[in-house]
């Protein structure tokens, strides 16, 4: 069996994050999602996710193609969420291209360009500026 792991914020959930979500399942048997936590997020991007991480982390776990979804606490754990749930395959988006590559020698890193045009940012911006 192939287990496939991938990390995001998902927050106002979009076309892009479904696209990303199925072609990371097309990779394997079991697609593994770590669903970065409020904390980590206030940290990450100096904002708070609209959506709490216990509605962010539902609607993933509620998608046909996700298998396991867990709370991402710490950037600094992606070795330990990688051997904890024996990922063969690391996926991320373009945006993330080359910052990921040091994890290659423990499983698979691939990137996939990422849909265009869409980002929770730019919702964010238009909702705001109308
Ligand atoms: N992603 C994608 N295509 C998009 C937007 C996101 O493939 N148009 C991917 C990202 O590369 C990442 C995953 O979806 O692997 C989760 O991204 P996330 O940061 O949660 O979404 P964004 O819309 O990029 O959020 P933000 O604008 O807050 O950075």
């Amino acid at each position: 069996m192939t287990t496939v792991i991938t990390f995001g914020t998902f927050d106002l959930f979009h076309i892009g994050h479904l696209n990303i979500l199925n072609r990371a399942s097309e990779l394997g048997q079991h697609l593994v999602v770590g669903v970065s936590s409020d904390k980590l997020n206030a940290h990450k991007k100096g904002r708070l996710p609209l959506y709490p991480q216990t509605d962010r982390m539902k609607i993933i776990q509620s998608l046909k193609c996700v298998d396991t979804v867990f709370l991402e606490e710490s950037l600094a754990l992606k070795t330990d969420y990688i051997l904890r749930y024996s990922a063969d395959i690391l996926v991320m988006g373009s945006d993330w291209q080359g910052r990921f590559d040091h994890f290659s020698s423990l499983c698979q890193v691939i990137y996939f360009p990422r849909t265009p045009s869409v980002s929770t940012t730019a919702i964010v911006e238009t909702i705001k500026g109308t």
